[in-house]
């Protein structure tokens, strides 16, 4: 009988025809029978799981507890993996939801109808904290001593974060040449990650990695590691912590390897299987249309789950497609600029649960969005915008009702990437056709034009008038 046969937490292959299991103390990215990707399980008749999830709330007065604080890890019960003395926390997933009025009115909302969930707030400013917190803490399980990701750059900054301060890993970082925005490299130099920028795009970084770990035995962080997933998952509970318990009616987050999709679903599901939600929300995923392979095998081709015997072959005819064709993905949005998702047929079990949609959205509507969000909200990084240019265009399309309650994820902070914004609001047209042009970004209808002023007083009193 395998280890994890008897415990309450295990890893087990999502194939049907599968289904092997493997204890919690493996370090796998892949299940080694059959190659398909590996979820983390549990026998939920014996852990302990709370009635109602309002049970929750207790934790708030005993925030002390540093595993209380953790806007991850006070949901411990539903992602039950680790002995609280090895989890590695750093104060992750302290995330807010608003409701944004001037959003609102730009998707096209009834009033108090629009909620942005700020994940930027987390402490590498991006959502990955929540899935590196739960990473992390494997690794310590594990005793790994040097950690690896491929990155677009959040993931990174993510890792390189939890090595910095957490000391119980080195780390080494993986990113394509030019791909990165300046916020995200910032962050992998400053925080001491040893950084390899690989001569070519995030695909090709995350091939190497997965070769580099698998030879090096070095612990992989990308989202093909099921624990983080785990830790993605709380992004959900905490938004019904701030719905006070009651699941809204939409979900809507950008798509790039499809990592918070896939646990968004999981979230929803296990929530539903143990009595704690009755109702699960619409999922929407939001492609760039310059990064669009979910929105294609999913809306135009029909690929489903089918309960777990996808269609491999209609997937790999379309990759190969893709190569022969040279199509590399191309977009604005830097984080989710992806070929081929490697979480896809989690996300499309993930679909499947929540009865989701896939769009895609322009480089232009995408910053459109985002700077609605800016002068509306706190502000969001390209990739982040996605979703809300998605709820706008499901809202146009009639598929999301004005009174529906929607909630958008806003993946990762604003001063991620300054060169898109400041090319967006600048006045400088060189400017603005250098970096946006390229990107089929032809005009900016919500620029906030800086205002040169001569060092004078009598024109700065002016300029203020107008
Ligand atoms: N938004 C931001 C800001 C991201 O950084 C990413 C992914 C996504 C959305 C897409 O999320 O993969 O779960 O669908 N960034 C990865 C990285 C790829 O390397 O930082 P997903």
């Amino acid at each position: 009988m395998p280890a994890s046969a008897t415990a309450t937490a295990f890893q087990q292959c999502l194939h049907p025809d599968c289904r092997r299991t493997y204890g919690v103390e493996e370090t796998l990215t892949a299940c080694p029978a059959c190659g398909n990707l590996l979820d983390l399980e549990y026998d939920w008749n014996r852990v302990p799981v709370p009635k109602s999830l309002k049970e929750f709330e207790a934790r708030w007065s005993t925030r002390r507890n540093p595993l209380d604080c953790s806007g991850v890890w006070r949901f411990r019960e539903l992602l039950p993996f680790a002995k609280d003395a090895d989890i590695v926390t750093i104060g992750e997933g302290q995330t807010i939801l608003q409701s944004s009025a001037a959003v609102g009115k730009f998707v096209g909302m009834n009033a108090d109808r629009l909620f942005l969930q700020y994940e930027g707030l987390n402490p590498s400013g991006s959502f990955k904290d929540n899935g590196m917190t739960a990473a992390a803490t494997h690794a310590r399980m594990v005793g790994a001593k040097v950690a690896a990701c491929a990155s677009t750059g959040n993931t990174s900054a993510s890792l390189a974060i939890y090595a910095s301060t957490a000391r119980i890993f080195r780390v080494v970082v993986f990113v394509g040449s030019g791909k990165i925005a300046y916020g995200k490299l910032s962050q992998a130099l400053d925080f001491d990650a040893r950084t390899l920028q690989i001569l070519g795009d995030f695909d090709d970084a995350l091939e190497r990695v997965r070769e580099v770990a698998g030879a090096r035995g070095i612990y992989l962080c990308n989202s093909v590691n099921p624990f983080r997933l785990e830790g993605q998952k709380t992004i959900m509970f905490r938004i019904l912590e701030a719905l006070a318990w009651e699941p809204p009616d939409w979900i809507v987050v950008p798509g790039g390897n499809l990592g918070n999709s896939s646990a968004f679903g999981k979230a929803f599901a296990e929530l539903k299987k143990l009595g704690l939600i009755d109702r699960i929300p619409r999922l929407a995923v939001i492609n760039a249309a310059g990064a669009n392979k979910l929105h294609r095998l999913y809306e135009h081709q029909k690929l489903r789950w089918n309960d777990g015997r996808t269609d491999d072959a209609m997937i790999e005819s379309f990759y190969a497609t893709m190569t022969n064709e040279k199509r590399r993905a191309s977009t604005l949005a830097s984080a989710i600029e992806i070929n081929r998702p490697v979480n896809l047929k989690k996300c499309l079990r993930a679909l499947e649960v929540c009865d989701g949609v896939v769009r895609e959205v322009s480089d232009q509507e995408i910053l459109d969005a985002k700077a609605q969000v800016g002068a509306g909200g706190f502000g969001c990084e390209p990739a982040s915008a996605a979703s809300v240019a998605g709820a706008k265009l499901l809202r146009d399309q009639g598929v999301i009702a004005p009174s529906d309650r929607v909630v958008c994820i806003l993946t990762g902070h604003q001063l991620k990437d300054p060169t898109a914004t400041v090319a967006y609001h600048s006045a400088d047209a060189a400017l603005f056709a250098e970096k946006l042009g390229p990107h089929g970004v032809t005009t900016a209808p919500f620029a906030n034009r800086p205002v040169v002023v001569e060092n004078n007083l009598q024109k700065i009193i002016e300029a203020l008038e107008v």
